[in-house]
């Protein structure tokens, strides 16, 4: 039996990560998040609360579970926010992490982190792992440090970044490109989207996935691991229209200038994911095939 500990549970990729964790026949999951837990808690599964800002908590939590992985879901992901509320940034994306790697000490516990395309600066054709990095906003910096963080640490670990994580929640909330487009055009309402931004949207079932393969497969270093399709993100919302057979002309393009956004994005992440695919196997979903299974699971969470 492996132990796995998972923060930020509560997160997409927590939701993700407690439904595959759990069907393991050789994983024994503990599942934390801060506060009380918003997910369904399949039996098998332990919760606790955990804030990972909290040193002693994480410690306490380490010496009591000794963990063979740990997955850290937990972050301050929204851009803007980060940009504004800078102390509480670095404290969850860059102490907490800290945190972490004090409470795994001299064991061997495997540590898996998540990180993002926002550490690049968005000029280059395509990115790979060893690819210069330039973040330009204060969410990327931090990400950036806490990747900084796993120079001196002697237990293995893996880096995954990746980019524009869509999926559905169990409590169905909008909080993913996908689901915010949907729902707006679904109310008819016109929606301003940018075309000179680039991603490679990714469902978070293929990030949970792989956060598990690297631990199988004792795949240690950084990996990108993102979506099959690069595109606009104007382009990826005709793609949710056409999908679920919406209005495309209340869709209006606007470029970054006009957009006007707190935070500064980076314009064109193209991750390469050849190393993922070659060292632990990774699928991506190209970006219909993610659409596909994120309607199917809403249509069973609305039975
Ligand atoms: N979403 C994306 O597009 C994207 C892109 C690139 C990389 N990533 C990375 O992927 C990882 C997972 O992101 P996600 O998409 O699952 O984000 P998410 O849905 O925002 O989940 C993050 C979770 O972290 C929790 N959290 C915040 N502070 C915490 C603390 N002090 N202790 C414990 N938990 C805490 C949040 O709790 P509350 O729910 O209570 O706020 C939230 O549930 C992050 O490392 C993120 O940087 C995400």
């Amino acid at each position: 039996m492996k132990k796995i500990l998972v923060t930020g549970a509560n997160g997409l990729l927590g939701h993700k990560l407690v439904s595959l964790l759990s069907q393991q026949q050789d994983v024994s999951l503990m599942a934390t998040a801060k506060g009380i837990c918003r997910f369904f808690l399949p039996d098998n599964v332990v919760y606790r609360n955990l804030d990972i800002t909290n040193t002693d908590a994480c410690k306490n939590l380490f010496n009591e579970f000794k963990p063979d992985a740990l997955i850290n879901a937990a972050a301050m992901t929204q851009v803007d926010t980060c940009e504004d509320e800078r102390e509480a940034c670095d404290l969850i994306n860059i102490t907490g992490v800290s945190n972490l790697i004090k409470a795994i000490g001299k064991r061997n516990t495997h540590f898996v982190h998540l990180s993002t395309d926002f550490i690049y600066e968005g000029d280059e054709e395509e990115y790979f792992e060893d690819s210069k990095v330039n973040p330009l906003n204060y969410y990327g910096r931090s990400k950036w440090k806490s990747e900084q963080l796993f120079e001196k640490v002697s237990f293995p670990y893996s880096i995954l970044r990746t980019v524009l994580v869509y999926g559905v929640r169990q409590d169905l909330s909008p909080t993913n490109i996908v689901l915010w487009a949907k729902a707006v055009l679904e109310k008819g309402e016109k929606i301003n989207v940018v075309d000179d931004q680039y991603r490679c949207p990714t469902i978070a079932e293929d990030v949970a996935l792989a956060c598990l393969q690297v631990i199988q497969e004792n795949a240690t270093g950084v990996y990108h691991v993102c979506g099959k399709d690069f595109l606009s993100i104007l382009d990826i919302v005709f793609e949710i229209a056409d999908y679920w057979g919406l209005d495309k002309s209340l869709i209006h393009s606007i470029s970054t200038v006009d957009l006007n956004q707190k935070a500064r994005r980076p314009l064109k992440t193209n991750l390469n994911v050849s190393k993922a695919k070659q060292v632990f196997n990774y699928q991506p979903k190209s970006f219909r095939e993610g659409l596909k299974l994120l309607d199917e699971q809403m249509k069973k969470l609305k039975e």
